[in-house]
């Protein structure tokens, strides 16, 4: 008999036929309180489950008693219980390798559009306001030979020190928990503390994910650091940043930029004073949106559920420990 599997997630038809083929699939549209009801039975049979975006917390888990894995068409797993997952057996595949290129042009994309200004002078010249040469009032600043400070030194933030170094002759400075040889010997990256990096950075760019530990790491104490050129880029997750402090820092002129891909309520509401401010690039999470990295990452993750309800837990595995 084949394992039943709830999938909250429509995929290309290639891989919705992968599936079929070794699955029994319930496709719903989503895991909101609604659906759970609705679909009481399939969520009760189900051996696995795949999607992304929502939440998976203990109450859904409650209503799994046969679920042994979960696959998540993303790197980031924030939205999963992982501490119920495992004590209930529940192991959590992941999507982290096939996304880190991709993500690693989105935040050079935001380097170069907050530093300058590409989105706000495309509006001024789309309003017609190109009416003679530009003046000092539409110069941005220079990208190339800047410092670029990286918090989170993994798969992405390498990717990023690469552009950098190599294609904008940029000085790297990190901050990582533990050396990163590779960043050093490849690109010059120098390991620093996060003071530091936030105060000699021209570009601090974050790429963490969100945890306990890393919930407002950068909040108005940071932000107060930073030169008062400084761009800051988050590409990470939204709740890293003290919102409403980096709203107070570039209100008062106290950094010169932001770019941002990750906001901390998403879609970031339309009257958010971030909005208002026009050095903030903002981008609607499209860190790994491309046509080709979006199915990469579906073809991952329909992989990784194969391979779990299998049995093989030796790739893209959040809780291996989970298993046993
Ligand atoms: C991820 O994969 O975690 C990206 O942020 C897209 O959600």
């Amino acid at each position: 008999m084949k394992p039943n599997v709830i999938l909250y997630k429509t995929l290309p038809d290639d891989l919705r036929q992968k599936l079929d083929a070794q699955f029994n699939v319930t496709e719903i549209p989503d895991l909101s309180a609604e659906n759970q009801k609705k679909y009481a039975h399939a969520l009760a049979e189900a051996q696995g489950l795949l999607g992304s975006g929502d939440k998976v917390d203990s109450d859904l888990l409650a209503n799994m008693p046969h679920l042994r894995a979960c696959s998540t068409i993303s790197v980031g797993y924030d939205n999963f219980d992982v501490n119920a997952m495992s004590q209930r057996n529940v192991v959590l595949m992941h999507t982290p390798t096939v996304l880190t290129e991709t993500v690693a042009d989105t935040l050079m994309a935001l380097v170069l559009s907050s530093a300058r200004r590409v989105t706000e002078l495309d509006a001024w010249v789309k309003a017609g306001k190109w009416k003679e040469s530009v003046s000092p009032a539409e110069y941005g600043v220079d990208v190339h030979h800047k410092t670029l400070g990286v918090v989170g030194m993994g798969r992405i933030g390498l990717a990023l020190a690469q552009r950098a170094h190599f294609g904008f002759s940029m000085p790297i400075l990190y901050n990582a928990r533990s050396v990163h040889k590779e960043a050093e010997d490849r690109f010059g990256a120098q390991r620093v503390d996060l003071e530091t990096l936030l105060k000699e950075s021209d570009f601090v760019c974050i790429i963490l994910p969100l945890t306990e530990q890393t919930h407002h790491l950068i909040g108005a104490e940071q932000l107060k650091l930073m030169k008062k050129s400084g761009i800051l880029i988050n590409a990470g997750r939204g709740p890293v940043v003290d919102e409403n402090a980096l709203i107070a820092a570039l209100q008062a002129g106290t950094i010169h930029a932001a770019g941002l891909d990750v906001f901390e309520q998403e879609p970031v509401p339309a009257n958010s004073d971030l909005l208002k401010l026009p050095n903030v690039v903002a981008l609607p999470h499209i860190g790994s949106a491309t046509h080709e990295t979006r199915y990469g990452m579906m073809r991952d993750a329909v992989d990784n559920l194969i391979a779990a309800l299998q049995g093989n837990l030796e790739k893209n595995c959040v809780n291996p420990e989970a298993a046993s």
